[in-house]
């Protein structure tokens, strides 16, 4: 398994959608879904939450959970489902994950963790793997994360995806969350030094494929979330420069193959603004992304957008495609 560059979870951002349309850019890259609670994998409607396309592979399931029988059930299941992994939530602070407890609040409870993690590895053979953070609340301490990833690591997990800021578990909201706590991206290289045989992977305020490299020199590899989801078009930089892949797609091709995906799915009751949503960036930067956002917005946004709308998409896209070419 390749987990040089992954594509972070995000709520309502990184659904089966967004991750075929990442795909479209991106065959090196790691990709995780949205946060699944235990109980909604294992009681909700698991076909409409678990299930993917192929061509997103390979992915990894995250889970949000601390009841250990639940977490090896749902490790199975997403096993059966065709994950490539299954991740165990350790840093989402938000009030309402912390009331189920999980999340970022289990970092106090390194016991517990081992012991969950250690039944999800014994209900499957995919890699278990955990995205944590460096600390909570006033606990910004290199021993502290240390031992926690011991422990974890006597339970048999070995890759760890720690987002470079601690989580405050009182005070501030998640978003507040994702910005305030300063990044400290030594503590997180100091973990790689200390344990050369762990996988450690890098997360937080990564943005520039220039960065990227640096991180790779101490670390594993890197996970990315915003600045790909506001810039996805980012990913074909990263193929081109962190993977050395040559024959690059052009955004005009990306729209073409969506396009065949949206109209697929539509056929099947997808809705087209559940696709289309996520492809408001794809212009990020560049001559003609007012055009594209206005074109989204007025006609693929609302929740009853009509197919046949989707067909002027191509006009907009080689309008852009001409548009950036002439100033090159
Ligand atoms: C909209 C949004 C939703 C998120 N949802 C999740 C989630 O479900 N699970 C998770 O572990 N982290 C979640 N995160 C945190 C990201 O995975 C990542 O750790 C964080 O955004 C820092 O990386 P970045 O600076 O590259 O965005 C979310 C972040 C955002 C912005």
């Amino acid at each position: 398994m390749k987990r040089t560059v992954s594509v972070a979870p995000m709520m309502d951002c990184t659904d089966r959608h967004d991750r075929y349309f990442l795909r479209l850019m991106s065959k090196n890259s790691m990709l995780y879904s949205e946060m699944v609670a235990t109980k909604s994998a294992i009681h909700g409607d698991r076909k409409k939450i678990l299930s993917f396309s192929p061509e997103e592979k390979p992915i990894a399931l995250q889970v949000g959970g601390s009841d250990k029988n639940e977490l090896s059930e749902v490790a199975k299941i997403a096993e059966d489902f065709g994950y490539d992994e299954i991740n165990i939530n350790l840093g989402c602070p938000s009030k309402k994950v912390q009331k189920n407890k999980f999340g970022a609040c289990l970092m106090k409870e390194p016991d517990l963790v081992s012991e969950c993690i250690n039944s999800m590895i014994n209900s499957c053979k995919i890699p278990v793997t955990a995205k944590t953070r460096i600390g909570f609340d006033d606990v910004e301490d290199f021993d502290y994360l240390n031992n926690f990833l011991l422990k974890m690591k006597d339970a048999g997990c070995k890759t760890f995806i720690i987002h470079a800021r601690k989580a405050m578990l009182k005070g501030l909201s998640p978003k507040q969350n994702l910005n305030i706590p300063k990044l400290n991206y030594e503590m997180v290289y100091k973990t790689k030094k200390e344990n050369p045989d762990l996988e450690i992977i890098i997360n937080g305020g990564i943005s520039s494929t220039q960065e990227i490299k640096k991180h790779l020199e101490k670390c594993n590899g890197v996970m990315i979330g915003r600045a790909i989801y506001q810039n996805p078009y980012f990913l074909v930089d990263i193929e081109r420069e962190i993977f050395n892949v040559k024959n690059h797609p052009t955004r005009e091709e990306i729209a073409e193959k969506l396009l065949q995906y949206l109209e697929k799915e539509v056929k099947l009751g997808t809705k087209v603004n559940h696709i289309m949503r996520h492809t408001v960036g794809l212009y990020h930067g560049q001559i003609g992304s007012k055009n594209w956002k206005r074109y989204l917005s007025d006609n693929m946004m609302a929740r009853d957008s009509d197919f046949q709308k989707a067909k002027h998409i191509m006009t907009i896209v080689q309008n852009n495609e001409k548009a950036n070419q002439t100033i090159l």
